[in-house]
């Protein structure tokens, strides 16, 4: 089952199994044949966050329903519901279009609805917690569709339960929530000179311009996205990197920007056979062209330890490793 395609690295795949899901109800069918094979069961939505190593043992899902809806309520907030397989950058556009405000911050971001919850994706001042009202999952170790509401969720920076759980619960439904007393959120570099009276589509237009000034579009150049998290750390620790861009958090660490903390080692550009730190931003893994997973681990690798080194920081990988 061919995945070259279905990742935003272009990384050459290959899977043992593989099948695309246009219904939730064949997920447990195709989790027992994984059993039964004695092979693990993987999802993936748009591939968006993933290094896929030449050959997968294992049986792949790849996510593909379709289906989405807007309830206006009394109050003119609006309940948006949409299946996992729903392209992210696409439902968002189609939110937006309809004049509601609440995702604008997060358009353009590659991936699917099913996989927006798993990272909790975030961008510009705005994480999907911030919008999520519930969602349903197939447990693989109860068997069954389950609910989760938000504080089910868990949801952190990059992280949730769907993180700490690796592998049991497959989304299949995502519903949010947009408020009717929307007010656009401008805090970040780039969107704070638009006027606050902006509507939707004009923040959302700016955000997608700063989006393409500044991360490859994997269209054109293959990449994951930022490739490790923003390391938070000791307000000491942060003290003592001379220069570096410092977000205090509210518990008193200190979130650091791992982009600048990549440039200042010298590693823009650098490279692993195609695998590349991207020239113009730095937490920014792209393939030029023949990348392989081994590539992107081994320059992953080189960046890891040479900001260990200079800053006794240790930074976390973000894609999902599947092999
Ligand atoms: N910076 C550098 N050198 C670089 C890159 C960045 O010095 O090579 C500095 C910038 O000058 C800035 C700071 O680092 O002072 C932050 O950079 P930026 O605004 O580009 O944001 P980021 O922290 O690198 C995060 C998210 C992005 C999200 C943007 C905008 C993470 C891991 N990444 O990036 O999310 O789009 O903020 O909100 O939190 C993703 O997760 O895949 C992703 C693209």
């Amino acid at each position: 089952f061919d995945l070259s395609a279905r990742n935003t690295l272009k990384l050459p795949a290959t899977a043992r199994y593989g099948a695309f899901v246009s219904d939730a109800g064949q997920i447990a069918a195709l989790d027992g044949f994984a059993r039964r094979e004695g092979l693990p069961f993987v999802v993936i939505g748009g591939g968006s966050n993933v290094v896929l190593y030449p050959r997968i043992e294992a049986v792949v899902a790849v996510l593909a329903t379709k289906g989405r809806s807007v309830v206006r309520q009394a109050d003119g907030s609006a309940l948006v519901t949409a299946q996992a397989g729903e392209d992210w950058p696409d439902f968002v556009q189609w939110t937006v279009g309809q004049g509601f405000g609440g995702l604008e911050n997060l358009a353009g971001i590659p991936g699917t609805v099913g996989a927006a919850p798993v990272q909790n994706i975030g961008a510009y001042g705005v994480e999907l917690a911030d919008r999520f009202h519930s969602l349903t999952a197939y447990d693989r170790v109860e068997g069954r569709f389950v609910d989760f509401e938000r504080s089910d969720c868990r949801f952190r920076y990059r992280q949730s339960v769907f993180k700490d759980e690796p592998g049991r619960f497959v989304i299949t439904e995502v519903r949010l929530w947009l408020p009717a007393d929307w007010q656009p959120v401008l805090g970040y570099a780039g969107l704070d000179s638009l006027s606050k009276t902006a509507d939707p589509a004009t923040v959302m237009a700016r955000v997608l311009a700063l989006r393409g000034s500044k991360l490859p579009d994997w269209r054109i150049l293959g990449n994951a996205g930022s490739f490790f998290h923003n390391p938070v750390v000791s307000a000491e620790l942060a003290q003592s990197i001379d220069g570096a861009p410092r977000y205090p958090q509210p518990d008193g660490t200190v979130k650091l920007s791992a982009g600048w903390l990549i440039e200042r080692c010298g590693l823009k550009g650098y490279r692993v056979g195609d695998a590349g730190v991207f020239e113009n931003h730095a937490l920014v893994i792209v393939n030029h062209g023949n990348a392989t997973a081994h590539d992107v681990e081994g320059l992953a690798r080189t960046v890891k330890s040479a900001v260990r080194e200079a800053f006794a920081v240790t930074l976390q990988q973000e894609p999902l490793e599947v092999r």
